[in-house]
Protein backbone atom coordinates (compact mmCIF):
# COMPACT_ATOMS: atom_id res chain seq x y z
CA UNK A 1 0.00 0.00 0.00
CA UNK A 2 1.24 3.63 -0.41
CA UNK A 3 3.86 4.36 2.42
CA UNK A 4 3.88 8.07 3.73
CA UNK A 5 7.90 8.66 4.45
CA UNK A 6 8.03 10.85 7.18
CA UNK A 7 11.71 12.84 7.25
CA UNK A 8 12.16 12.83 10.96
CA UNK A 9 14.63 11.67 13.30
CA UNK A 10 14.60 9.29 13.77
CA UNK A 11 12.28 8.90 10.06
CA UNK A 12 8.93 7.28 10.22
CA UNK A 13 6.51 5.46 7.47
CA UNK A 14 3.82 5.06 7.54
CA UNK A 15 1.59 2.91 5.08
CA UNK A 16 -1.75 4.93 4.35
CA UNK A 17 -4.14 2.60 2.01
CA UNK A 18 -6.72 5.36 0.38
CA UNK A 19 -8.94 1.70 -0.51
CA UNK A 20 -9.19 0.88 3.03
CA UNK A 21 -9.29 4.36 4.59
CA UNK A 22 -10.85 6.32 2.47
CA UNK A 23 -10.70 10.03 3.38
CA UNK A 24 -7.70 9.70 5.53
CA UNK A 25 -5.71 12.85 4.81
CA UNK A 26 -1.53 13.19 5.11
CA UNK A 27 -2.28 14.91 8.58
CA UNK A 28 -4.07 11.52 9.90
CA UNK A 29 -0.44 10.12 8.95
CA UNK A 30 1.46 12.19 10.51
CA UNK A 31 -1.06 11.96 13.95
CA UNK A 32 -0.33 8.16 13.83
CA UNK A 33 3.46 8.80 13.72
CA UNK A 34 3.30 10.73 16.68
CA UNK A 35 5.12 13.55 15.31
CA UNK A 36 3.90 17.25 15.66
CA UNK A 37 2.38 19.47 13.58
CA UNK A 38 0.32 22.38 13.88
CA UNK A 39 -3.40 22.38 12.74
CA UNK A 40 -4.81 26.10 14.84
CA UNK A 41 -7.43 26.48 12.10
CA UNK A 42 -8.69 22.47 13.15
CA UNK A 43 -8.22 21.44 9.70
CA UNK A 44 -10.49 23.71 8.20
CA UNK A 45 -7.77 24.68 5.82
CA UNK A 46 -7.79 27.94 6.63
CA UNK A 47 -4.63 28.53 8.96
CA UNK A 48 -1.67 27.05 7.20
CA UNK A 49 -0.27 25.89 10.16
CA UNK A 50 -0.45 21.99 8.97
CA UNK A 51 1.71 22.77 5.73
CA UNK A 52 4.74 19.86 4.99
CA UNK A 53 7.37 19.72 2.06
CA UNK A 54 6.35 17.61 -0.04
CA UNK A 55 10.04 16.23 -1.30
CA UNK A 56 8.53 13.37 -3.08
CA UNK A 57 5.50 11.66 -4.51
CA UNK A 58 3.26 14.25 -5.20
CA UNK A 59 2.21 12.86 -8.30
CA UNK A 60 0.20 10.16 -5.39
CA UNK A 61 -1.57 13.13 -3.64
CA UNK A 62 -4.54 14.27 -4.80
CA UNK A 63 -4.67 17.67 -6.40
CA UNK A 64 -4.84 20.99 -4.24
CA UNK A 65 -8.43 21.81 -3.76
CA UNK A 66 -10.13 25.33 -3.78
CA UNK A 67 -8.92 26.07 0.15
CA UNK A 68 -5.25 24.95 -1.23
CA UNK A 69 -5.35 26.61 -4.48
CA UNK A 70 -6.12 29.68 -2.37
CA UNK A 71 -3.52 28.89 -0.18
CA UNK A 72 -0.96 28.57 -2.58
CA UNK A 73 -2.32 31.91 -4.59
CA UNK A 74 -1.35 34.15 -0.93
CA UNK A 75 2.17 32.55 -0.84
CA UNK A 76 1.82 29.03 0.16
CA UNK A 77 4.91 27.55 -2.07
CA UNK A 78 3.92 25.06 -4.57
CA UNK A 79 5.95 22.37 -3.23
CA UNK A 80 4.05 22.62 0.73
CA UNK A 81 0.65 20.82 0.92
CA UNK A 82 -1.75 21.50 3.65
CA UNK A 83 -2.36 17.97 5.50
CA UNK A 84 -4.98 18.75 6.74
CA UNK A 85 -6.73 18.72 3.35
CA UNK A 86 -4.36 16.30 1.59
CA UNK A 87 -5.48 13.02 0.98
CA UNK A 88 -4.09 10.19 -1.14
CA UNK A 89 -4.79 9.23 -4.54
CA UNK A 90 -7.12 6.45 -5.04
CA UNK A 91 -4.83 5.26 -7.93
CA UNK A 92 -1.91 5.57 -6.24
CA UNK A 93 0.38 1.96 -6.88
CA UNK A 94 1.12 0.16 -3.72
CA UNK A 95 4.34 0.58 -4.67
CA UNK A 96 4.10 4.53 -4.11
CA UNK A 97 6.13 6.44 -1.25
CA UNK A 98 4.95 10.21 -0.55
CA UNK A 99 8.24 12.01 1.43
CA UNK A 100 7.18 14.37 3.56
CA UNK A 101 9.29 17.10 5.59
CA UNK A 102 8.58 19.39 8.41
CA UNK A 103 10.92 21.63 10.45
CA UNK A 104 9.65 20.89 13.97
CA UNK A 105 10.73 16.75 13.21
CA UNK A 106 13.94 17.11 14.12
CA UNK A 107 15.67 17.64 10.98
CA UNK A 108 16.54 21.44 10.24
CA UNK A 109 16.72 21.47 6.49
CA UNK A 110 15.80 18.31 3.84
CA UNK A 111 18.37 17.30 1.48
CA UNK A 112 18.82 19.21 -1.71
S1 LIG B 1 -5.05 22.83 10.18
FE1 LIG B 1 -5.39 24.84 9.46
S2 LIG B 1 -4.95 24.67 7.35
FE2 LIG B 1 -4.65 22.66 8.06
Amino acid sequence: MPRIHLLARPPRDIDLDPAAAPGATLLAAIDAAGLPLGRACGGEGVCRSCAVRVLDGHAHLDPPGELERRAHHRGLPQDQRLACQTQVAAEAPLSAVITLWHPSWGIDHPPP
